[in-house]
């Protein structure tokens, strides 16, 4: 199928470039030429694994790139995939999505167009973007609500296999295309989901809601295992292996982060506002995020003598989490203006997430390395991702490294070490909840 998709960040890109592997015809537009004449040269602007491979095979051959509109004008299907970022007050800005909308609609000539709403938007805007088509457009069109469910570092993976694809749509036809568009990839049999619109947009932030709140309930948990000598990562196991719980996201750490949760719990806060329906759990697991993040900040002074001031700490992890270069709402970027702002002095070390944290943080006196190790003496190690690759650091180096405080200090804040493992190479080890 000839498929338009509009916006070449994480989710245009991925869908795009998944699509075109299945063989549809596609067509990524973005308003920013720098960006595409990139991608032109095949050179992914995003750090998303697997993601590179796709496009290197698929450019140029199924999968094009472009800023004119023109281009999509033989289109079936029209993935909308632009950003919809948070106002000051949680209310999502919805201008980019319709500039889009306005420019694919003076080229499209054909009845039955799809235009599919990606971008997580909020509950009632199919309404409005149909609405605002009918007035503009003489064609006959189908407004569709499609949520993505991909992780950051698991994208590509996450669009192959699917566990669901949700559809939102009132119309048979609509939802006939979009299981056309979508065969390939449930070919193991995981479910369409045919819903109404508004259904499909509440999923999105249902998904989200439910999944902030079990990160924001363990972190909760963690500090109670703290303070009465329980184990978090037995507490886990013990409940995870109820069916009814589930294994997966029940792992505690610096809060969580990224372009969606901290976004989609604001807009959900806001939308019941609005309607004037209290959401009281989904508010407690935004102030406990916070909580948490304060919480990191304040255990580090403690196990420094409740005192930063003047103590060199090196941190491993800029990025939300593994696998990615997004810093976005990353709680390292919370974290550390609070050891900065008490006086610590901090050397920072991240795989990719560097140049972002960097443009992001804005000024200060971080130190940033570009090797783990390169770091002459420090009084503690901050762990704030779990990365591969600190997974398994080597000790020796790492004792040399934590020599400037008598007892060498590492604060694990993700649970990724073995506290026996680091003991045995005389370092202590403090981690959350253990
Ligand atoms: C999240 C959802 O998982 C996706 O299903 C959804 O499509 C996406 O948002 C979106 O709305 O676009 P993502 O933000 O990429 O995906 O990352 P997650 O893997 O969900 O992690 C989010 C945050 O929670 C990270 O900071 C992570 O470190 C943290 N987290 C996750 C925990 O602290 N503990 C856990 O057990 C799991």
């Amino acid at each position: 199928m000839k498929i338009g998709v509009i916006g070449t960040g994480y989710v245009g890109l991925v869908t795009g470039a998944c699509l075109s592997e299945f063989g549809h015809e596609v067509t990524c537009l973005d308003i920013d030429t720098r960006k595409i004449a990139s991608l032109n040269e095949k050179k992914i602007p995003i750090y998303e694994p697997g993601l590179s491979d796709l496009v290197l095979k698929n450019a140029h051959k199924n999968l094009f790139f472009t800023s004119d509109y023109s281009a999509l004008k033989d289109i079936k299907a029209l993935f909308l995939a632009v950003g919809t970022p948070s106002r000051e007050d949680g209310t999502a800005d919805l201008s980019y999505l319709f500039d889009s909308i306005d420019k694919s609609i003076e080229v499209i000539q054909n009845n039955g167009t799809l235009f599919i709403l990606k971008s997580t938007v909020p509950i009632g805007t199919h309404q409005k973007v149909s609405d605002y088509i009918a007035k503009k457009m003489k064609y006959q069109f189908y407004v569709v609500n499609n949520p993505e469910f991909l992780k950051e570092g698991s994208a590509v993976n996450d669009f192959m296999r699917p566990d669901r694809v949700v559809i939102g749509s009132s119309s048979e036809e609509a939802f006939r295309m979009m299981s056309e568009i979508y065969a390939p990839f449930v070919r193991q049999g995981n479910p369409i989901l045919k819903m109404s619109n508004v259904s499909a947009e509440m999923t999105k932030y249902a998904a989200n809601g439910f999944l902030a709140v079990k990160i924001s309930f363990i972190n909760e948990i963690s500090r109670l295992c703290e303070a009465t000598g329980a184990n978090i990562e037995e507490v886990r196991s013990g409940i995870a292996s109820d069916t009814r719980i589930g294994k997966q996201f029940l792992y505690p750490g610096p809060g969580y982060g990224g372009s969606c949760f901290p976004k989609d719990v604001k807009a959900l806060l806001s939308t019941g506002q609005t309607l004037q329906q209290e959401l009281k759990i989904i508010s407690a697991a935004e102030q406990v995020n916070q909580a948490q993040k304060n919480f990191i900040a304040q255990k580090m002074k403690m196990i420094l003598d409740n005192n930063l001031k003047g103590k060199k700490i090196l941190v491993w992890g800029l990025a939300f989490k593994a696998n990615t270069d997004d810093v976005r709402e990353s709680p390292a970027i919370d974290i550390l203006k609070q050891l900065e702002m008490e006086g610590s002095q901090i050397v920072a070390f991240d795989p990719m997430g560097v140049d972002n944290f960097k443009a992001t943080y804005g000024a200060s006196s971080i130190e940033y390395i570009d090797d783990k190790y390169a770091v002459d003496s420090v009084d503690a190690l901050l762990i704030l991702t779990e990365w591969k690759e600190f997974q398994n650091p080597d000790f020796t180096k790492l004792k040399t490294i934590l020599s400037r405080s008598s007892s060498s200090i590492l604060f694990d804040a993700r649970n990724i070490l073995s506290r026996p493992e680091v003991e045995r190479a005389e370092i202590c080890y403090f981690g959350v909840g253990r």
